[in-house]
């Protein structure tokens, strides 16, 4: 009845059982997962939520990046932290876990791989796989201070990695990357075509002082494509609030072909008002084919590079040249030829 993508044992875990159990008998218990800053005792600034009924809001004003004076002041954001990022590369997001979707959607066909920092956040595992990404881990390891073991991020690439992930700081170790492991990571992504996402929503939270000063910045790289998340639900300390937002940097003609490839919710529409998507032609992963791709239509026309069957018509953006590929419905940034074709 459900798909693979959810989870299969809802069976709660030994921790888990043993803490309801305690509970349950009374005993007193020292919880030291807990992580609700909003039960941990913190007096929030008077009229921190005051803007929020700003009637400014009452207005519906769709913009497809998100609207333009949140964008700016997500630019301000950056200033503050010593990075120049135009408010035409940020993109908001409804929380980080939706900005990680959207760029798995963009950059990843289903069954690619993203390299995952171990030990991180757990959450990777759920959110790779609710978009059919599988997550690949490589290490972090500590010698009185903690670092990437950069070994481990070159043994873990494959052809199908797509890109890599990094937690600065990290949840839980509160380390940040380090400017010399962001320049050896990104000469391991550039001439493989690795995008880097780099989750930065703890950056306000320095174990040390100066140690996010010091840290490497992602914002504004312009070797590697790069996508900084940030988002206010950590730094207003306000889980709550789901506000999150995106930035893009790298290479300038690749950063605007990612933000011009936003995916379907945030696209712009054709001139015959259907999505126009772009799609790269290329097969299937036999672990993940979807339903109704290239092999269930035999005798239908052929996928212009893999020759494989398929019944989806895709045109060029540029010279409306039509072709067929086999799996449109799988979008991704392509140097080659860009198709579009109607969702
Ligand atoms: C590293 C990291 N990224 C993202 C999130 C979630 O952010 P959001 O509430 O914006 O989805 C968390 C939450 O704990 C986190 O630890």
């Amino acid at each position: 009845m459900f798909s693979h993508r959810v989870p299969r044992d809802l069976a709660a875990n030994r921790l888990s059982t043993m803490v309801e159990a305690a509970r349950a008998e009374g005993r007193p218990l020292l919880d030291l997962t807990a992580s609700n800053p909003t039960q941990a005792g913190f007096a929030y600034p008077e009229g921190l939520l005051t803007p929020l009924a700003d009637a400014r809001a009452l207005r519906y004003d769709p913009q497809p990046l998100g609207h333009t004076d949140a964008r700016r002041a997500v630019t301000r954001e950056y200033e503050r932290q010593g990075a120049a990022v135009p408010a035409d590369r940020i993109v908001l997001t409804a929380s980080t876990s939706e900005a990680y979707s959207l760029l798995f959607k963009l950059l990843a066909e289903a069954g690619d791989e993203v390299l995952v920092p171990r030990p991180s956040y757990p959450l990777f595992e759920h959110l790779t796989r609710l978009d059919l990404v599988s997550a690949r881990p490589y290490d972090l390891e500590y010698h009185g201070v903690w670092s990437i073991d950069i070994a481990s991020v070159e043994r873990a690439i494959t052809p199908g990695t797509r890109a890599l992930l990094l937690v600065t700081p990290n949840n839980p170790t509160g380390s940040f990357v380090t400017r010399d492991e962001l320049d050896r990571l990104a000469a391991l992504c550039t001439p493989r075509d690795i995008a880097i996402i780099a989750d930065e929503v703890f950056a306000d939270y320095e174990l040390e002082p100066g140690a996010a000063a010091a840290a490497g910045r992602t914002a504004a790289r312009r070797d590697v494509l790069t996508f900084s998340l940030g988002g206010l639900s950590k730094s207003a300390g306000l889980p709550q609030v789901k506000l999150g937002w995106l930035a893009v940097s790298g290479p300038p003609a690749l950063a605007a072909s990612a933000i011009e490839r936003r995916v379907p919710g945030s696209g712009r529409r054709s001139p015959r008002g259907r999505w126009r998507i772009t799609a790269r032609c290329k097969p299937a992963s036999p672990r993940f084919a979807p339903a109704g791709c290239c092999a269930a239509t035999p005798g239908g026309a052929r996928c212009s590079r893999c020759r494989r069957s398929n019944r989806k018509k895709i045109s060029c953006f540029g010279c409306s040249a039509t072709a067929f590929s086999c799996s449109p419905d799988i979008f991704s940034i392509s140097r080659a030829n860009r198709f579009s074709s109607s969702a």
